[in-house]
Order: C-alpha cells, then structure tokens, then sequence
C-alpha cells in the first residue's frame, strides 16, 4: 500500500523521523512546518515541503488545494504543537492557540478536503499525576499542565470531529522518547534540552559540567523517578503502521506508545557510565513529577503489531553516537 503523507511538523525530531521512515517504506510524503522549532536540515530530500503555519488557515488551504488537486492526501500526521512544560505554565494561552488551534483549524481544512484519516502525536502527560505505575489508555486523564491540557483538549477535538464527520483517527500517547536513526543523519537537536537521556549524555562527554538528579527519596528501589523509554525510531515504525492501519481497517485507535518497562534514573546513569563517568548533584524534587510512570503497550501489540525494538542500551548509544557527530567528538 503506497500512501500520500502530509505531515505537519515534519521538519522537528520526531516528525522528521517518520518522514525517514515513510519514505524508507515507498509513501510519498508533503512536509508542512513553521519551523519554529524544527530545522530545514532534517527534512528527508525525496520530501516536498511548505513552509507555512498550521494555525493560518488560508496558508493551509492554499497548500492542501495544491496538493489534493494533483492526489488527495490519504493520511495528515500531526507533530506541530509547543512542548516544554515550563514554557506552557508561563505562556498558556500561546500553547493553547498553537496547540489547539491549530488542530483545530487542521481538521477544518480536512473536512473541506474531505481527507479521512488524521494520526495525532500525544503524550503520557495527558495522565497527570498517574494513578497507576503500569498505565493503560483506559485511566484517568488528569493533566497537571497547560502543556498536557492542550494535548488532552486537542484529543477530545479530534474525536468529536471524527465522529461528527465520519473520519478517523489514530492518537499515540507517547511515553519518554530518545535516540536518534542509524544512520545519524537527524537526532534531537535543541538548545534547551529538557530530556534525562541527552542531558546524562551531554554531561558525560563534557558538553555540560554536571547535572541534577531531581530528588533520590520517592518511593522506587533506589529513590529515582521511573520511567519508560522508547527508541524514536520505533516511534516512527508505530506511525507508518498507524497510517496504513486507518487506511485499511476506516476505525479509530488510540494507544500508549512505551515499552512497559521502568528505568530510574540512576538506572540511566549507570548506563551512560557504562561508556564514561557522569557528574551529577541530588538535587530537590520537582513540583509534579510522579515516582514511577511506565506505559502499558499491551494495546499496541494487539492492534498493530507493534513493539519496540531497541532496548535502553541502544537507545542510549544511539544518542551518545549522535552528540558525538553533533560536536565533532572522537
Ligand atoms: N519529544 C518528546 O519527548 C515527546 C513526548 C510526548 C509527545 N510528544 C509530541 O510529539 C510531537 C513532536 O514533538 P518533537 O519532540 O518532535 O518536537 P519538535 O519541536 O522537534 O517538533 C515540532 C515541529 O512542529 C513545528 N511546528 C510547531 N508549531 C507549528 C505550527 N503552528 N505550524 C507549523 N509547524 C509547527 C516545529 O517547527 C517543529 O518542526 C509534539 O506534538 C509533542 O507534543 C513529544
């Protein structure tokens, strides 16, 4: 099945790499980005891409007349939100309006197009402060953040649009993401890095003095917070599997992308300290952070097929590899 993809937000890290991906499984695919936050160096040159805004409707419309004139899309994938918790608490409103007006105005324009077929990246942080340690897409989804409020609004949106105008959708709640392709041509590549993996990398190879372990007395084997890490690689399978799966099967999924397995974050630097030593200071708990939180891919498996298949130490290789390539490092 060769499918066309528009992706928006394909130009950012996860994003570009489902495009890779794509493209490696013979999809044709349109990039649309602002990139506010992406880079024009990630975009996979067999894509086509437009730059434009997603919350700029006429800009949308002129780019899906050009392109649904020559082929419909048969899938629009969405990466175009903000996502830096800290940054959503102190500008609410600019993550409401690129989060969720956006998907709001990119439903607008699928209708109009009559495009059936949305798949929608969310995140664990629509289950706030998890009730569960194992969580399954059926519990409570009480975020403690604009960020994760935006997500979870968008969610509800695009089911209630695809009910009301007989499309479908396939939402991915993911869990911690990192790693780069094998190949090393794109990673995450940001400034202000708020993920544990590349931060214990980033010290490990000099590149930061030390960084901060966020309290070490939760209630976890050895007082680091736990949580579930997944390859962006084997992020990017699970799309190309969800696009051609709502192509297939016209129904609807919403499903937990994790490995159903904990590390804390001792646990990851130890890892790291497999390869070099690591400097790191205790430092206080942050408001909002639960002791453990691992997704459930139970749901995953049994509807796609899907699993992961890189364990921690390659995902933490991989991100090694690539901050060395990033920084000209031996
Ligand atoms: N990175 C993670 O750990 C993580 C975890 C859970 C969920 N997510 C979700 O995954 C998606 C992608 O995250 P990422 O880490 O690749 O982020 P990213 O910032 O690297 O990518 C987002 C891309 O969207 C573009 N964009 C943003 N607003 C836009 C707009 N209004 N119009 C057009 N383009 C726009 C940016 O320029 C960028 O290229 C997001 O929706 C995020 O909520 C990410």
């Amino acid at each position: 099945m060769k499918l066309k993809v528009c992706v928006i937000g394909g130009a950012g890290y996860i994003g570009s790499h489902t495009v890779y991906e794509l493209i490696r499984d013979g999809h044709e695919v349109v990039i649309i980005d602002n990139l506010s936050t992406g880079s024009r160096d990630f975009i996979h040159k067999d894509a086509k891409f437009y730059f434009g805004d997603i919350t700029n409707k006429q800009e949308l419309k002129n780019i899906f007349n050009i392109e649904c004139s020559v082929k419909p899309f048969d899938v629009v994938m969405h990466f175009a939100a903000k996502l830096i918790v800290p940054e959503s608490v102190s500008i609410p409103l600019e993550y409401y309006y690129n989060n969720v007006e956006g998907v709001r105005i990119m439903l607008e324009v699928m209708k109009d197009f009559n495009i059936k077929n949305v798949v929608f990246s969310s995140t664990a942080a629509v289950y706030g402060e998890a009730i569960n340690p194992i969580c399954s897409e059926n519990d409570p989804t009480i975020p403690i953040n604009p960020y994760g409020e935006t997500k979870l609004a968008s969610e509800k949106l695009i089911k209630w649009v695809c009910q009301r105008y007989d499309m479908n959708y396939c939402i991915f709640r993911y869990f911690n993401v990192a790693g780069a392709i094998d190949t090393l041509e794109i990673g995450l590549n940001k400034d202000n890095l708020t993920h544990i993996i590349p931060i214990t990398v980033q010290t490990a190879l000099g590149i930061r003095d030390e960084m901060t372990i966020f309290g070490n007395d939760y209630d976890t084997p050895d007082g680091t917070c736990i949580r579930d890490y997944i390859h962006v690689s084997d992020l990017a399978d699970a799309h190309v599997l969800g696009a051609k799966y709502l192509v297939k099967n016209n129904k609807s999924l919403l499903v937990n992308l994790g490995s159903n397995k904990g590390y804390s974050v001792l646990e990851i630097i130890k890892e790291v300290e497999k390869f070099y030593p690591v400097n790191y200071k205790i430092g206080k708990r942050r408001a909002g952070d639960p002791a453990k939180l691992i997704a459930s891919n139970d749901k995953a498996k049994e509807i796609l097929g899907w699993l992961p298949k890189r364990n921690l130490e390659q995902i933490i290789k991989s991100d090694i590899e690539y901050r060395k390539k990033l920084n000209n490092l031996k």
